[in-house]
């Protein structure tokens, strides 16, 4: 795998640099609900300020799929970062028009402007080169720092380094490494932890890393196909018949036997918040029961397996943990895999956000901003973003 350049290695005192960072975050009533994505954004920001470029930064909010959306506009990251970095970071209400084009005439070494959402142009995600140009016009170079959208070959994270010089951020280096050391040389024993949903979005991943890891832990509402596939009865639980073929040989293949599947979790009678939850071996699920958590025998036996790991890669909750009812298992896992020396990775939003919300981020050696682009890397892809700045090393 190869490099690519760093901050350091770019003269932009006194010179404009587009930023392009991940501050794709959720919004709540106008406001931003988790500032995870710009507080980790932070560190590219301030150092390029203290190196006295002139900051043009941008991102993507949501998917407004090229039209201008109110609901999506940059403004409520504006405020945010201005308040977690304590200076103004002036908005522009367009990417490449005029109010763009005024703010970074304006602005002075040190100083930001914050684009509008890229995503608000047609040619973003369609890496127009018209739009790519425009972009890289604003700027002397161009850093990239947003890890969680490297997967995506968009006019903001490949056509302009394919235009300007163009570095990685702090953030970037920093994930890339993480993910590399596990991909290519992790500690062993290595334990992949997952979680969520849905076991189609995390097949590839299962299939190309199960020959590299010790131990493979699976919990979520995705445990519930794989127990469907082994034919015992999940009751309402979330199951996805189509991929039951490809499980089916998954649990059959030589390496089948890292899978750790829950011996019990904890089931609801109906799909709510305050349902009362009960304590179930996997083979006594009622009919109409729903699977929301792995239980508290799985959950001791998780924490033992991460106990005894050297390095843990953790991506997607073990059950509904907004849900206080059915939050247990994830919550056991957090504080297991915080109290453990093992080097640990968390990635996807809802796994970091369970960590935050139980106050384990000290015990956690990378928090990671990338979902998609992590399981991509730990799949073995080149990201196209990575791959952009490796051109310029
Ligand atoms: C993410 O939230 O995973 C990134 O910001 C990428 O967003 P996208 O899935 O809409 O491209």
């Amino acid at each position: 795998m190869g490099t690519f350049l760093t901050v350091s290695e770019l003269p932009v005192a006194g010179r404009k640099v587009l930023l392009r960072s991940d501050l794709n975050v959720p919004l709540r009533n106008g406001e931003v609900a988790d500032d995870f994505r710009l507080r980790s954004a932070l560190p590219a920001i301030n150092l390029l300020r203290e190196k006295g470029a002139q900051v043009i930064l941008c991102s993507h909010l949501g998917r407004p799929k090229g039209c201008v959306l109110d609901e999506l506009r940059m403004a409520p990251v504006a405020a945010r970062l201005s308040e977690l970095g304590g200076y103004p970071v002036a908005y522009a209400t367009d990417t490449v028009g005029t109010d763009a084009a005024r703010l970074i005439e304006q602005a002075r070494p040190g100083e930001v402007v914050l684009l509008e959402n890229t995503r608000f142009h047609p040619g973003e995600t369609s890496n127009d080169s018209d739009y790519a140009s425009e972009l890289a016009e604003w700027a002397d170079f161009f850093v990239l720092d947003a890890f969680g959208t490297a997967h995506r070959a968009h006019a903001s994270t490949v056509g302009v380094p394919d235009r300007l010089r163009s570095a990685a951020g702090p953030l970037m280096e920093r994930e890339i490494e993480m993910f590399r050391l596990l991909l290519e040389d992790p500690p062993r024993p290595f334990t992949v932890l997952l979680g969520g949903a849905k076991i189609s979005d995390k097949l590839p991943l299962i299939r190309s890393l199960l020959p590299k890891v010790d131990a493979m832990l699976i919990g979520g509402g995705m445990c519930f196909s794989l127990l469907a596939t082994e034919g015992y009865e999940v009751g309402d639980s979330m199951v996805e018949p189509d991929c039951f073929n490809s499980l089916h040989d998954l649990l059959r293949s030589t390496e089948a036997d890292r899978l750790v599947l829950p011996s019990d979790v904890v089931t609801a009678p109906e799909l709510d918040a305050t349902a009362p939850p009960s304590v179930v071996n996997i083979s006594a699920i009622q009919e109409e029961a729903w699977g929301l958590d792995i239980g508290p025998a799985t959950a001791k036996q998780f924490a033992a397996v991460i106990g005894g790991s050297r390095s843990v890669f953790w991506n997607g909750p073990m059950g509904l943990f907004e849900w206080e009812n059915y939050q247990a298992g994830t919550r056991t896992i957090a504080a297991a895999l915080a109290g453990s020396p093992a080097l640990s990775v968390v990635g996807g939003g809802d796994s970091v956000a369970a960590i935050r919300l139980f106050g384990q981020e000290n015990g956690i050696d990378h928090l990671s901003t990338g979902g998609g682009a992590g399981l991509k890397m730990l799949e073995g892809q080149t990201l196209p973003a990575i791959e952009a700045l490796e051109r310029w090393a």
